[in-house]
């Protein structure tokens, strides 16, 4: 089957994309517009939120993910004008500093974003969304889930966490008419490392281009695929993960996470 017409699968259907204000985030959102999908997006920003809302045609609401406290008032928001068919968790920051050096409050905050509003988000809105078949849960993790990050050692666990939470989720919803699937990008070019590096690095060198990565994850998830690794760079270097002791696979990424230049660091 061509992509295209894999991605019909999102017709007349109501998708909710976490972070849709920039990256990966942001090319699902125009891409499901773009098919014609009533697309709900959220992010931080509400400049941001109307620009995109506003090039896009999607709606778009103000949420901080971090904040626990404001999950039940966003879930209400959400519930009372749409019923959500897919959830697409993408939004997601990262932190690139040796642990001993990282604030604990930034890893705190990185943790609710990165596991706790995908757990959340995943139970509150699972009703709906396997009400009939046909709904979906994507969750956006790392090749960083498989292997270890010394340099950023949080935000690699909070990517492994999304492996084993998605694939395990596959295995619950299977049988139920409920598409489950990880998109596990490497280096791509959005907002993230110049975040992640508190502007001290501006992209990736050799970085996968975000709308690549959207259209592969928006795939994987119509086909039901439990993981989706985009770019052929990317697939070999998970396997090898795969096959490494720990020891030597820390050697490995220990030089890749902090490299002199300071770029190095887990996507
Ligand atoms: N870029 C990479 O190299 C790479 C590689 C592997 C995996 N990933 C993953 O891909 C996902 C998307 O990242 P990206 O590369 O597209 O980065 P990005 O350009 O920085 O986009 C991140 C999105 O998440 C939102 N977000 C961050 N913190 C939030 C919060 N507290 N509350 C609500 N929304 C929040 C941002 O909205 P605001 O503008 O409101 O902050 C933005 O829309 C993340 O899960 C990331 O871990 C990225």
């Amino acid at each position: 089957m061509q992509k295209s017409d894999r991605l019909q699968w999102y017709k007349n259907k109501t998708v909710l994309v976490t972070g849709g204000t920039s990256g990966i985030g942001l090319e699902m959102v125009r891409q499901l517009a773009g098919l014609g999908t009533k697309v709900v997006f959220c992010g931080r920003d509400p400049q941001a939120i109307e620009s995109v809302s506003r090039a896009t045609g999607a709606d778009g609401l103000c949420v901080d993910l971090s904040r626990h406290e404001e999950l039940p008032r966003f879930l209400t928001a959400l519930r009372a004008k749409y019923r959500i068919d897919i959830l697409v968790n993408n939004a997601g920051l990262g932190d690139i500093t040796d642990f001993c050096q990282a604030d604990t409050q930034t890893l705190l905050s990185m943790q609710s974003v990165n596991m706790d509003a995908v757990v959340v988000l995943c139970r509150e809105l699972l009703p709906e969304i396997s009400r009939q078949p046909g709904g979906g849960i994507l969750n956006v993790g790392s090749v960083a889930s498989f292997f270890p990050t010394p340099g950023s050692a949080v935000y690699g666990a909070t990517k492994h966490f999304i492996a084993g939470f998605t694939d395990a989720l596959h295995g619950e919803l299977a049988g139920k008419g409920v598409h489950v699937t990880g998109i596990y990008p490497g280096k791509t070019s959005s907002r993230f490392l110049v975040r992640a590096t508190r502007g001290k690095n501006a992209d990736w060198d050799k970085a996968m281009a975000a709308d690549v990565v959207a259209r592969a994850a928006l795939s994987g998830l119509a086909c039901n695929r439990i993981r989706v690794i985009p770019g052929l760079s990317n697939k070999v270097i998970v396997l090898i993960a795969k096959f490494l002791p720990t020891q030597i696979l820390l050697r490995v990424t220990g030089v890749r996470t902090k490299s002199p230049s300071g770029q190095g660091g887990a996507s």
